[in-house]
């Protein structure tokens, strides 16, 4: 169980480690101002029905009360340990798990956690206005759920970084907390971290798609020789399913209202369809066409040595390791894996050394997962017999890192020109007007058991309560 009487909540013993508490303790006022500043807008005095874990384990992840958000208790989880777990890959498998950062890999892997560390707050600013316009007292929970643990999530990195990098790790930790999103001259450092989620359409997107980024990198840094790290990213993913599941199910929601209004109406027109206030379906395609692009240049170029360092020092690995049946080394000419390259305005596959293609693969491996839930979405369509049905673009469509870079892309994977892009990018991208327009339903919803007319209700409440319960109380 986890000693909630403690300052800051945890179970790593932390009163045991006087120098490291005290640190902790003085970055704390630092974190809650942020959250004062940065988190979700004019919220301070709600009461919240959230979810806080009392315990690492399924039953003590799952403990339900009403919470005001400045007073939510954000503590320090480690999954339990493994006893005498071994490192899974690379040239160290088969060793001891480090429980300290050896000398060699410090600065790497200290980029790794900072990396990672930085999109938890990220999250919180992009979404901080949601709150303004929430369709339902419902999702305005599930949007206050998802921000409360991104910053549990930052608690998690900065205490790596305080417990296991001295001076340079309680900098870093500073300097999370002065970083901006979407600011000129202390942006958050990955550009899909930067970008606006202006509504609910771009929250639910994000969620589904970039918090699924989030599940990938956390789950190939549970492989990690670091114990601390795996241990601290192990139970980081129990939290991150509830976030996709927010979207997953959000963008359901979505879906299903409109075919309610497309049955109703007996069009599949959009305009009609945006007159009667739903979204159309062509509008969300285009929307997850976005969402995807930008969060598949997370995962980085196909190509990459600073992957295939991480993966032969220990410091991450591949996405379910463990049941991949291979040496876990990689050694160079003796596996192979296809990435796409761009050769005389083709695309074509080029086999490459799989430790080389590490990040290709981990999109791989993302996309896959993506493409499950695309296809559950389209049983809604399906279901009230409408052949519509979306469509992941191609890996190539409207990415600024990595092969695809330098060149044009249509969602069905052909080259195009400069111009050609120029004129029909806005068949595949929210246009200023599609966002003009999705921002045009936005508006509170709050009255238990109300939904916006754009979206449908769930079918089930949070923890077994009913869809019209109080979720939140204004006081
Ligand atoms: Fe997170
Ligand atoms: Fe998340």
């Amino acid at each position: 169980m986890i000693n909630y009487s403690e300052r800051i909540p945890n179970n790593v013993d932390l009163s045991g480690n006087r120098a490291l508490q005290r640190a902790l303790e003085r970055w704390q006022p630092s974190f809650l101002q942020w959250w004062d500043d940065m988190g979700p807008d004019g919220s301070s005095n709600y009461d919240v029905y959230l979810r806080t874990a009392v315990g690492v384990d399924p039953k003590g992840r799952a403990h339900f009360d009403y919470v005001k958000m400045p007073d939510y208790r954000w503590g320090i989880f480690l999954a339990p340990s493994e006893g005498d777990r071994k490192i899974g890959f690379g040239e160290h498998k088969g060793e001891p798990v480090w429980q300290e950062v050896p000398g060699e890999y410090r600065s790497t892997l200290r980029r790794i956690i900072v990396t990672q560390g930085d999109t938890e707050p990220a999250s919180v600013e992009q979404q901080r206005h949601l709150g303004l316009t929430a369709p339902s007292l419902y999702d305005l929970r599930n949007l206050f759920q998802v921000n409360v643990e991104e910053g549990r999530h930052l608690w998690a990195m900065v205490y790596l970084l305080h417990a296991h990098f001295g001076r340079d790790g309680r900098e870093e930790a500073e300097a999370l907390l002065e970083r901006r999103s979407g600011d000129a001259d202390k942006p958050r450092i990955l550009t899909a971290f930067n970008e606006k989620t202006p509504d609910w359409l771009s929250f639910f997107m994000f969620t589904f798609i970039t918090d699924r980024d989030g599940k990938f990198q956390l789950a190939s840094l549970t492989e990690s020789a670091f114990d601390p790290l795996a241990r601290t990213c192990r139970f980081m993913l129990a939290e991150e399913a509830h976030h996709m599941f927010v979207g997953e199910s959000g963008v359901a929601r979505i879906i299903q209202r409109t075919c309610e209004v497309m049955r109703e109406l007996e069009t599949t027109d959009p305009a009609r369809l945006r007159a009667a206030g739903v979204i159309d379906l062509p509008t969300l395609q285009k929307y997850l066409n976005f969402h995807y692009s930008i969060t598949g240049d997370l995962f980085g170029a196909e190509l990459s040595s600073n992957a295939a360092t991480y993966y032969t020092n220990g410091l991450k690995g591949r996405f379910g390791e463990d049941r991949l049946d291979d040496d876990h080394r990689l050694h160079e000419d003796e596996d192979e894996y296809g990435i796409p390259d761009v050769a005389d305005d083709r695309i074509v596959e080029r086999h490459v050394p799989a430790l080389s293609a590490l990040n290709e693969r981990l999109r791989d491996d993302w996309i896959r997962d993506l493409q499950a839930g695309i296809e559950r979405w389209n049983r809604i369509p399906a279901r009230f017999g409408f052949g519509l049905a979306f469509k992941l673009p191609h890996k190539g469509f409207h990415r600024r890192i990595g092969v695809f870079a330098g060149v044009h892309v249509s969602p069905e994977g052909e080259l195009m020109s400069e111009a050609e892009w120029t004129h029909r990018h806005r068949e595949w991208l929210p246009t200023a007007a599609d966002r003009l327009f999705v921002h045009s339903l936005m508006g509170r919803c709050l009255e238990p058991g109300k939904f916006a007319n754009w979206i449908a209700p769930p079918a089930r409440g949070v923890n077994d309560q009913p869809v019209e319960f109080e979720y939140v109380r204004f006081n």
